[in-house]
């Protein structure tokens, strides 16, 4: 551009619908949920792994199914330009996770217990709970047959409800049974529509031969009657199906844990067998699912994998967080710091350097003014930045050897219309405002 040549303003560029920046003013509550994930899975054994988020598209399609909503029109799927490869960004983990379990010999060392956590793409319409890119944090129990590992995922979800303080998730809990009790359901189920042609609506009529289980799941009012009254898969169900769902059921109680056994949950996956469930909560007065999952034993043989059986959960990390929100108004502002540093500018500035490196040395997160401006602007940030404790260099007090401390926010400070502040000498601030940081707790 010739410096004659008048500057014309950018264009500018804003980021893809459906995928979200997390601003740092949410990064308090992300990272509690992130502590409160770490612990819950070490409380339980579980170990973390990390895959790649490009998988082949051909994994997808082989584990969660080629009839499902998710393989035929969510999943953003490409060409590697260079060589020729059908790659898709995974909008799940579960297949990932057994892909690598297969691919580095994990089961060889035994049964293992995973989780995992990061983001996830489908291409689904975008609003309040649903995004194109979404993060999912798992578990998976892979190598054990028996309803105790299912009774285990499903306490590990429950101890983080509990340790986030997030109140009202309600656990629904189904058997689809094995395969064959599923194929003579699917053939009752299919000759019950096929009588009741008429009362069916398009997308129910499209998946009549494809997956009529999906027809179940229909929020068609319309349709809830004629589902209603569909033949349920309970009554196709063998004595060792229901013997590990009441064995589940039974562990459930046990921990005082209620469910609710709902029948027309069937979960939008192929490779689900016996236990499925979901943990539903009112987010903005509607349902929506904050966490699914179950059990799979087919999948790590359909994968390539020697048989062996699994199952597992992931939570929608959007939505949990949204209901923490909606629960705990506070949880969603986190102080940024423990002190903010105000100073007089050049003249005080070596001191404010010099005390803020203190304070960190002992441990404390501290922020120092930086920008100079009158102390009222200062506290004006010093306030806004959440810290409990401003600490005050001006020039006469440093003439004296001495700073000021003022107490930001306390419940317990002696008048909150005035606001406590006090003198300390150079020497004692580290000691002076651990004390005070120690009282506040
Ligand atoms: P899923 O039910 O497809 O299961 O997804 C799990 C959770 O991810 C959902 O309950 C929901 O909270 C969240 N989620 C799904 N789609 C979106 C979206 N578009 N926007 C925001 N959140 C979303 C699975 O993915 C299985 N892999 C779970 C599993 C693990 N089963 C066994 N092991």
């Amino acid at each position: 551009m010739s410096a004659a040549e008048p500057r014309r303003a950018a264009e500018r560029l804003n980021g893809v619908r459906g995928m979200n920046d997390v601003l740092p003013a949410d990064e308090a509550l992300w990272q509690r949920f992130e502590d409160a994930v770490a612990d819950a899975m070490r409380a339980y054994g579980y170990r973390r792994i990390r895959t790649p988020i490009v998988e082949h598209t051909r994994l997808f399609v082989r584990s969660i199914g080629e009839v499902t909503d998710i393989v035929e029109k969510e999943m953003y799927s490409f060409v590697d330009a260079l060589n020729g490869e059908n790659l898709t960004l995974r909008p799940e983990n579960t297949a990932g996770v057994v892909r690598a379990t297969i691919e580095h010999n994990l089961l060889y060392d035994g049964p293992q217990r995973l989780w995992y956590a990061g983001p996830m793409f489908r291409h689904e319409r975008p609003q309040k709970g649903r995004y194109r890119q979404f993060h999912q944090v798992g578990a998976e129990a892979l190598g054990f047959a028996g309803p105790d590992a299912d009774a285990e995922v499903i306490l590990l979800c429950q101890r983080l409800w509990d340790e986030l303080g997030l109140v009202d998730a309600r656990l629904e809990i189904n058997s689809l049974g094995q395969s064959d009790e599923r194929r003579a359901h699917r053939e009752a189920l299919i000759a019950y529509f096929e009588a009741n042609a008429d009362r069916l609506d398009a997308d129910a009529t499209r998946r009549l031969h494809t997956n009529p289980l999906r027809i179940l799941d229909t929020k068609n009012p319309a349709m809830q009657s004629l589902v209603e009254a569909a033949p349920r898969l309970s009554e196709f169900l063998g004595d060792e199906s229901r013997a590990h769902f009441e064995r589940l059921q039974a562990l459930l109680r046990a921990q005082n844990l209620p469910y609710r056994i709902n029948p027309r949950l069937v979960r939008g996956l192929d490779y689900y067998n016996l236990t499925v469930f979901e943990w539903v909560a009112e987010v903005g007065g509607a349902p929506l699912t904050i966490c699914g999952g179950g059990r799979y034993d087919p999948l790590i043989a359909m994968l390539g994998g020697k048989d062996a059986p699994a199952c597992g959960f992931a939570l929608g990390v959007e939505r949990v967080l949204a209901l923490l929100r909606e629960q705990d108004e506070s949880a969603a502002h986190g102080a940024q710091c423990d002190v903010y540093v105000v100073h007089h500018g050049d003249a005080t500035l070596e001191a404010a350097f010099g005390a803020a490196e203190r304070l960190r040395d002992a441990g404390l997160d501290v922020i120092l003014h930086c920008g100079g401006g009158s102390f009222k602007s200062q506290f004006r940030k010093a306030d806004a930045s959440g810290a409990q404790l401003a600490l005050i260099l001006g020039v006469d007090e440093l003439a004296r050897g001495e700073a000021a401390l003022k107490w930001l926010r306390s419940a317990s400070s002696e008048a909150a219309s005035a606001p406590r502040q006090e003198s300390v000498t150079l020497d004692r601030i580290v000691e002076r405002v651990l004390e005070a940081m120690t009282d506040e707790d």
